[in-house]
C-alpha cells in the first residue's frame, strides 16, 4: 500500500490555499522591454540581435517539437516558453557535451555554439506563457499542498522554496509553471533513478521521497499555472 497524504491534505488544503494567496510575489521579473530600455541603446541592439538569432534557429530546427513560441503542443516535448536563460544555457551545454543524455536532443545542439545557446535562452525566455486546463482539480490540490509545503513526514522540501511561489524559477533554476504534466512526471522519475545524468543530486533527494501519487499530483498542479 503506497503511503498517501490525501486525508491530511483534504483537511488543510483550504487553509494552504489562503496562505498561498496571501504570500507576496516571490520573484519580480523585469519585462523584456523595460530591461532593454534600462540597459541603454547598445545593449538593446545586442539583445535584439540575440532574439533574432534565437528565432532563426528555432524556426530552422526546434519548432518541430517545441513549437515556434515554445508552446510545445505535444506532451512528449517540454514547453520552453518563459524558461529561464541561464538554466537553459546549462541544459543545452550539457546535451552537447553528453552530460545530460538524450539521443533526441544531442544531435539538435551538436553544431550550435555557446552564443547560439544564449540567443535561444533569450528568445524562449521572452515568449509568453500559458497554463493548461487542469482535468483533475482534486489531484491538483494535493499537488498544490506538496508544492507549497512539501511533505514534512517524508522529509520532502517545499518545491516553492527553490522554484518560487509561482513556479517561475530563477535565472538559473527552472520554471515549472505551465509545463506538460507528462514531462514533469518523466523528469521526476528520471531524477529518482539518477537517469537525469547532469543533476546536482538535490532533485534526486527530493524525487526519491515522493510517492507516485504525489509525483502525479504536483505535476498536475504545475501544469495549470501560467
Ligand atoms: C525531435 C524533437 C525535438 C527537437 C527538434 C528539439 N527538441 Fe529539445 N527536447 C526534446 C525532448 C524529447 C526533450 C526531453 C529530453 C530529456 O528528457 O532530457 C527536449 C528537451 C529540451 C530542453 C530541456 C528542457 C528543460 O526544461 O530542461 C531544452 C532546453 C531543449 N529541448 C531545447 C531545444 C532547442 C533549443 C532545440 C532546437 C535547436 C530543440 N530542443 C529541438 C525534443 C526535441
Ligand atoms: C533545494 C532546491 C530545490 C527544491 C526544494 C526543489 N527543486 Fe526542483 N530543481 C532544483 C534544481 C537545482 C533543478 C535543476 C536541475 C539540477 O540541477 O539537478 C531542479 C529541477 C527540477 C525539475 C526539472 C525541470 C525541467 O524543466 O526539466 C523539476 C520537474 C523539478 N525540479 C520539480 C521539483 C518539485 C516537484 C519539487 C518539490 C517536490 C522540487 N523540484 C523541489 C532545485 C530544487
Amino acid at each position: 500500500m503506497p503511503r498517501t497524504i490525501c486525508p491530511r491534505i483534504q483537511r488543510t488544503s483550504l487553509h494552504a490555499m489562503l496562505r498561498a494567496a496571501l504570500r507576496a510575489c516571490w520573484r519580480s521579473s523585469l519585462p523584456l522591454a523595460a530591461a532593454l530600455a534600462w540597459a541603454g541603446p547598445a545593449a538593446a541592439t545586442a539583445a535584439h540581435a540575440d532574439l533574432a538569432r534565437g528565432e532563426e534557429i528555432v524556426q530552422a530546427k526546434c519548432f518541430i517539437c517545441h513549437g515556434v513560441e515554445g508552446e510545445s503542443s505535444s506532451p512528449a516535448f517540454p514547453r520552453l516558453a518563459g524558461q529561464n536563460g541561464a538554466y537553459m544555457l546549462r541544459q543545452l551545454q550539457d546535451y552537447k557535451s553528453g552530460r545530460r543524455k538524450s539521443s533526441t536532443m544531442q544531435p539538435m545542439v551538436e553544431d550550435l555554439s555557446e552564443a547560439d545557446f544564449r540567443a535561444l535562452g533569450a528568445y524562449f525566455a521572452s515568449r509568453s506563457t500559458h497554463g493548461h486546463e487542469v482535468l483533475d482539480p482534486e489531484l491538483a490540490q494535493v499537488g498544490q499542498y506538496i508544492y507549497k509545503h512539501g511533505n514534512p513526514d517524508a522529509g520532502v522540501a517545499a518545491c516553492a522554496a527553490c522554484h518560487g511561489a509561482n513556479a517561475h524559477g530563477t535565472e538559473s533554476l527552472p520554471r515549472l509553471a505551465g509545463q506538460h504534466a507528462q514531462y514533469t512526471v518523466n523528469q521526476l522519475r528520471q531524477f529518482n533513478k539518477r537517469e537525469r545524468t547532469n543533476d546536482n543530486a538535490v532533485m534526486h533527494g527530493i524525487a526519491s521521497k515522493l510517492t507516485e501519487l504525489e509525483t502525479k499530483a504536483v505535476a498536475a498542479y504545475l501544469s495549470g499555472l501560467k
